[in-house]
């Protein structure tokens, strides 16, 4: 089993040897790869892929079902990963309290399908934040098409910061908060464990997506103070296809299940179903079992490196970049969201000249430079900050200066297609 994870006992990532790890840096071609797009997708170790291999090659059967030792033991394996996933970010009863999704958007249609079908009623209020992505408010939004619920928002400033004066007026009377803990374009990191706990004064539940914060950032679900977490595997160095839910057990024993199918009920007739216990009543079908072992392993090897030395390392090289922007490009680059390192996660939104932000990612290609350019699913935040897209370099564990000089240079050069 080709499954060691990497034991970095410097003080620092040593970045060379991870890279290492990732058979995509080797494979790409002729030019370096700078991936500078791990907020889209990261990237994922050999050790990640091996341990799928493995439970495909030696172990794979259906969970939950078969009584033979071979569906015992993949059982027992998605089981195990339940449990890595939840110590991950500080689950206190993970083998109840994590439930497998499909991804971060599906985890956030379970909680706002669930409050629909049970928790809510026509004119509860639900605090959202003007910096969510889609997955946190289209949701939200069909609910309030479905029964009438109330949404109110939180603004920022421009400098991506939340605006909290106001925040209890719009918490009075509010059933759920649910917001981000960092943009996704702004990489603002946001003040979610005070805006909880004023929540909770106020009687209403917090949600927080984790999305772009779970794979960067030491994660404690109980110091945060929040109710439910969602957050996906594909960021964090898993594979595509699973996301997570983790909720407080005595919520999710009162949330009405999401998806109907085998596997979620403890008996069904014809005129009814009885619901599973927790978590299994929010997980129908056939799960996706190779990608929970995968991400088992991905935490695995985050927590081997240290999820402090991970966001120690991402400060330090967004100061490095933030300076050298500075030094190439002085006013002509202008990245969105907090200038203080210490206040965003390694996401660089930005702005270079007039140049529209597809044709800066079409040239940085030819450079071997991959960013996103776009809305990043955020558009009524683009309409905040008046511009229709960004491009966006995002930076994880492989990253290192060269990267960020490799985008340096690639930027530069638009300069010569685009004047
Ligand atoms: N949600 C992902 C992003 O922000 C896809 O790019």
């Amino acid at each position: 089993m080709e499954a060691m994870t990497t034991q970095d006992t410097t003080d620092t990532l040593d970045v060379a040897r991870i890279r290492a790890d990732f058979p995509i840096f080797d494979r790409h071609g002729e030019k370096p790869l700078h991936f500078l797009d791990s907020a889209a997708s990261s990237q994922r170790p050999i050790q990640v892929l091996a341990m799928m291999d493995e439970y495909y090659e030696t172990t794979h059967a259906n969970v939950h079902r078969g009584v033979y030792g071979l569906a015992e033991r993949a059982t027992e394996q998605y089981e195990d990963s339940r449990v890595a996933v939840g110590a991950f970010v500080g689950a206190p009863d993970p083998s109840r309290e994590i439930i497998f999704t499909k991804n971060a958007t599906e985890s956030l249609n379970l909680v706002s399908n669930s409050f629909a079908r049970g928790l809510f009623a026509p004119g509860d209020k639900v605090v959202l934040t003007k910096m969510e992505h889609h997955a946190n408010l289209v949701p939200w939004l069909m609910v309030k098409d479905q029964m009438g619920i109330e949404i109110v928002y939180i603004d920022h400033d421009a400098d991506g910061y939340l605006d909290l004066d106001g925040l209890d007026a719009k918490l009075d009377g509010a059933k759920l908060v649910s917001l981000t803990l960092c943009s996704n374009v702004l990489g603002t990191l946001n003040p979610v464990k005070e805006i909880a706990a004023r929540a909770h004064d106020a009687g209403a539940l917090v949600v927080a997506d984790g999305a772009q914060y779970v794979p960067h950032i030491a994660t404690d679900v109980q110091d945060l103070g929040i109710d439910m977490l969602a957050f996906t595997g594909h960021k964090m160095l898993g594979p595509t296809g699973i996301g997570v839910l983790w909720a407080k057990a005595e919520l999710l024993e009162r949330m009405p299940p999401f998806l109907g199918g085998g596997d979620m009920i403890l008996d069904v007739r014809l005129d009814g179903y009885t619901p599973n216990e927790i978590p299994y009543k929010f997980e129908a079908g056939t799960p996706p079992i190779a990608e929970a072992i995968g991400l088992g392993a991905a935490v695995k090897y985050l927590s081997a490196l240290g999820m402090d030395k991970v966001r120690a390392h991402e400060i330090a090289l967004s100061e490095y970049a933030f300076r050298r922007f500075e030094e190439e490009f002085g006013r002509d680059l202008v990245v969105h969201g907090p200038k203080n390192p210490l206040d965003r996660g390694g996401v660089l939104s930005f702005a270079y000249r007039n140049v529209h932000p597809h044709d800066i990612s079409q040239v940085l290609d030819q450079f071997g430079v991959c960013v996103r350019a776009g809305h990043h699913c955020a558009k009524p935040l683009m309409r905040t900050l008046g511009v229709a897209a960004t491009a966006r370099a995002s930076l994880y564990i492989y990253n290192d200066e060269s990267d960020v000089e490799g985008l340096i240079e690639a930027i530069a050069a638009t300069r010569s297609f685009f004047g």
